[in-house]
């Protein structure tokens, strides 16, 4: 939800705004600007409706030392030039991601109205730092933000205190760094990697002050805050397109990497080993129940861990829907185990769920990509997935290390519980470390995907169906092709349909039907003749060899001969290709899907 980068320094600051907008465009895309300094004070602002190349049009030539930049995703007010942020008000100009949740209190209460042009939250604040500062802009902002209800991030220059940037965030996530080439301050830090690897996260309710020569940080009762470096272990060409026309599709050839990346280093002699990821063996002892909280693909990441989870432990699994959870009152105890799923680790919806659950048990542990994330802190254990940057607005590596964690996850508890013995438990280890070959030898299936996507192009719904661990992935492939694709897509748990939905199959419409579960199969093949039957275009994802029986699919993709429980990566990547290969053949950018962001740090 919006993209935020500020730099000082010895270098021309025009080009590096730009270009780190750039890097960060995948969390908020409708508009774009950047406010910059030279050494005489003098704010200059430009702002575009539109993306960063159409901003870069209308400020390459720019000279500059400090400049902040924002990418928008809208919030309060559509999209319009003044929308768009920095907000000037005075000599003062501001970038804000997050929600201000009182600015309309804020507003009357200060009498702002008459220096508002927006509609936007942000710009009351830019106001009310105007209307409040007394030439010192750490003890304003200290003064302003104890007014403000909401999550924010800001950046905000003064005219006064030129080749300065002061920020200071709640909840909304900021990195900076200080390197031989100045400082930098962003939503992320792909926006500056392309200078240094180490970055520190700024710690909520901390006054930021970045200077060429160095940045400076003060708690709200004036007290020095140390900043704590963190490296990252991954560089700047894997947040690269590499070749590919796209970071989806880049990402989804990824998966086998990743994959071994997150789960080698926690196989030991064929079994499960947490040691390094520092959680005790009596996390896994003593569970009487689990729940699951994460939102959309991660969610869905959560929903295969449960059918797993379950099988193999016999007790309950439950998965919530973040938001959701947030606001029933959650039936847990001490020896509940939450599990919080999340890519990014700054969800809000998920991080509140977070601090929740932390009421009820001492047992949380997250499944989070970004290393030094708020979740990733908040939680009581950690455990990373090693997808390296995802960029594309739709996740796809990310579902799979997640999900390959489940795995490693059932397995460890099945272990300490003995459910499973150690020789079952190696058995199944075995089968995991087979995945990414298999999702490797399924991606040599893109051709064939891409052709029959073709009959997609048109349609206006689509439904995925499957049962048990194939009815999970139908919501994820629902997913993947409703965000990229804009055809509106169903998932159903295929012995669901005869109970209203198949009145809603079409002549031609398609059907994508998952059966890999052997012990489901010859019901989820009746289910699939239905809709057959009644004229749905239907793909049929089974490991049957071929299917020559025109009356029950019109095309047929072969899954590889493995474990049932398996069997869900090979699929995955199929129904993600068929997202991917749909929105490319409707003329759709699949990395920038409309009306999303990647990083959702709004309620
Ligand atoms: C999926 O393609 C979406 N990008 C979205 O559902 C995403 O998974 C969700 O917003 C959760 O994000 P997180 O994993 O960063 O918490």
């Amino acid at each position: 939800m919006c993209g935020i980068i500020g730099y000082t320094g010895p270098l021309s600051a025009t080009p590096i705004v730009l270009d780190g907008l750039q890097k960060l465009e995948y969390r908020g895309y409708d508009s774009a600007g950047m406010a910059y300094m030279n050494g005489n004070g003098k704010l200059s602002l430009r702002k575009t409706v539109g993306k960063v190349k159409d901003l870069r049009a209308i400020c390459d030539d720019d000279e500059a030392t400090c400049g902040i930049g924002h990418t928008r995703w809208a919030t309060h007010g559509g999209v319009s030039n003044t929308n768009a942020h920095p907000h000037k008000v005075g000599n003062i100009a501001l970038i804000h991601n997050g929600i201000i949740e009182n600015y309309h209190e804020l507003v009357n209460e200060y009498d702002l109205a008459g220096d508002l042009a927006s509609e936007t939250d942000s710009e009351v604040v830019a106001a009310l730092i105007n209307k409040l500062y007394d030439g010192n802009p750490n003890t304003t902002i200290r003064k302003v933000v104890s007014l403000l209800n909401g999550s924010f991030a800001f950046c905000i220059l003064f005219g006064d205190h030129p080749g300065i940037i002061y920020c200071v965030r709640n909840v909304s996530p900021m990195v900076a760094t200080h390197c031989k080439d100045g400082s930098f301050i962003a939503s992320d830090l792909t926006a500056f990697i392309d200078f240094t690897k180490r970055y520190f996260i700024i710690p909520e309710y901390t006054i930021v002050t970045v200077r060429e020569d160095g940045i400076m940080m003060e708690d709200l009762d004036g007290k020095t805050v140390e900043p704590e470096y963190l490296e990252v272990n991954w560089d700047i060409s894997d947040a690269q397109k590499d070749g590919y026309p796209y970071f989806m599709l880049k990402e989804i050839h990824e998966q086998p990497d990743a994959i071994t990346r997150t789960i080698t280093p926690r196989i030991v002699d064929g079994l499960p080993d947490f040691t390094e990821d520092g959680v005790p063996e009596d996390f896994f002892e003593n569970v009487s129940d689990i729940t699951v909280v994460a939102c959309g693909t991660a969610m869905y990441a959560g929903m295969v861990g449960r059918t797993l989870l379950q099988k193999y432990l016999r007790i309950p699994v439950t998965v919530a829907i973040a938001s959701e959870f947030r606001y029933e009152e959650p039936v847990l105890s001490e020896n509940s185990v939450v599990i919080v799923v999340s890519q990014s680790g700054e969800t809000i919806d998920t991080l509140e769920a977070l601090r929740l659950a932390k009421k009820y048990t001492k047992k949380t542990l997250s499944l989070v990509n970004v290393k030094g994330s708020s979740i990733a802190r908040e939680s009581d254990y950690v455990m990373y997935t090693h997808a390296g940057p995802e960029i594309a607005v739709a996740s796809t590596k990310a579902y799979t290390v997640q999900t390959s964690m489940f795995y490693l996850l059932t397995a460890k508890l099945a272990l300490v519980q003995k459910k499973k013995t150690e020789e079952e438990v190696r058995r199944f280890i075995g089968n995991l470390e087979k995945v990414p070959d298999l999702i490797f030898d399924m991606l040599g299936s893109e051709e064939d995907i891409e052709r029959l996507t073709k009959r997609m192009l048109n349609a206006k719904n689509a439904f995925f169906i499957g049962r048990n661990l194939d009815y999970t992935l139908s919501m994820e492939g629902a997913l993947k092709l409703k965000e990229i694709s804009y055809i509106h897509a169903e998932a159903y748990a295929a012995g669901e349909l005869k109970h209203g939905t198949i009145a809603l199959i079409s002549e031609g419409m398609p059907v994508i039907a998952i059966a890999s579960q052997t012990h489901v199969y010859s019901k989820m093949i009746s289910n699939i003749r239905e809709v057959k039957a009644r004229g749905a275009y239907v793909i049929l994802l089974s490991k049957d060899e071929k299917i020559t029986d025109d009356a029950l699919c019109d095309e047929h993709v072969k899954l590889p001969n493995i474990a049932d429980d398996f069997t869900m990566f090979a699929s995955i990547v199929i129904l993600q290709m068929i997202a991917y290969y749909t929105a490319v053949g409707k003329g759709l950018n699949p990395d920038q899907p409309r009306n999303l962001a990647k990083s959702v740090t709004v309620e």
